[in-house]
């Protein structure tokens, strides 16, 4: 099973640039047509949350247009914190398992060989994550359904610190409740998460967490404590991850724009190697 992760995609209306300087309905539309052109096809498209820029209807609207023009694929959809439930729902309701809850948006999906469990981990108002109880108690009864299916975990917010102050400022704030209901659960072979805008990966309890970059634009690689929030404009990329019962999940980062290539690997007389042509 090959599953697309797109993530961070922050839609905004019609004409308007994210932050007055990210295009991120033009680099959206972009990496949907770079996914729509994968051969083989994904299986599945996870959209891991800031689906829009402010959560307005007209923003969900126009990602609604967007995703029916270029994905003949299941999408399977959860918020972040730029992200409104309501309107969410409104707008992207006839995506399976959206509509699904009447308090939060989050869903398993049982019908591919993976098992999708997709959080809400948002906290309205805020730009931190956090499972209350009742999601809590939702998750650990979600996993214990299916104890033998391998299944993947997807969240925007990481369960993990990272090292980028301001964003581990406004991480998934109980991750220790979230990671020992995992821990009791060894079927999860992968959490998938967003929002912080690059690839970076931990292990968390028995398993590996992820987050994919960005379809447009990057946060900032900055260690130094006191760094501000900024982003940049490193290349837009999404990931794949591929299952299969004999090898497990295996991660590949994949760019949206094309470079120069694909060239054959002519060996060099003096390569100490097999020679592979
Ligand atoms: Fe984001």
């Amino acid at each position: 099973m090959l599953i697309c992760q797109l993530t961070d995609l922050h839609i905004r209306p019609h004409g308007v640039p994210a932050y007055r300087v990210v295009e991120t309905n033009m680099l959206a539309e972009r990496a949907l047509r770079a996914v729509a052109a994968l051969r083989p096809r994904p299986d599945a498209v996870l959209l891991t949350g800031d689906l829009t820029e402010c959560g307005l209807d007209e923003e969900y609207a126009l990602l609604a247009r967007l995703l029916r023009q270029h994905l003949d694929i299941p999408v399977y959809a959860i918020p972040g914190n730029h992200d409104r439930r309501e309107n969410f729902r409104a707008q992207l309701g006839h995506l399976p398992g959206v509509a699904g809850d009447s308090d939060f948006v989050h869903y398993a999906i049982d019908e591919h060989p993976v098992r999708l469990v997709m959080l809400d981990t948002v906290v309205p108002g805020a730009g931190h994550g956090e499972l209350c109880g009742e999601r809590l108690a939702w998750l650990d009864r979600t996993l214990a359904a299916a104890p033998e299916k391998p299944t993947l975990v997807g969240m925007h917010h990481p369960p993990f610190l990272c090292g980028i102050g301001h964003m581990d400022a406004i991480n998934l704030r109980n991750s220790a409740d979230f990671v020992g209901i995992i821990a009791k659960h060894p079927q999860v072979r992968r959490i998938v998460c967003g929002h912080h805008h690059r690839a970076i990966m931990a292990q968390v309890a028995h398993t590996i967490a992820s987050i994919a970059p960005s379809v447009a634009h990057q946060v900032e690689l900055a260690f130094a404590p006191a760094a501000p929030s900024a982003f940049v404009m490193e290349p837009a990329a999404y990931q794949l991850h591929r299952w299969s019962a004999a090898d497990g999940m295996v991660t590949h980062t994949a760019y949206v724009e094309t470079a120069p290539g694909p060239y054959p690997f002519l060996s060099d007389p003096q390569y100490p190697g097999a020679a592979r042509n």
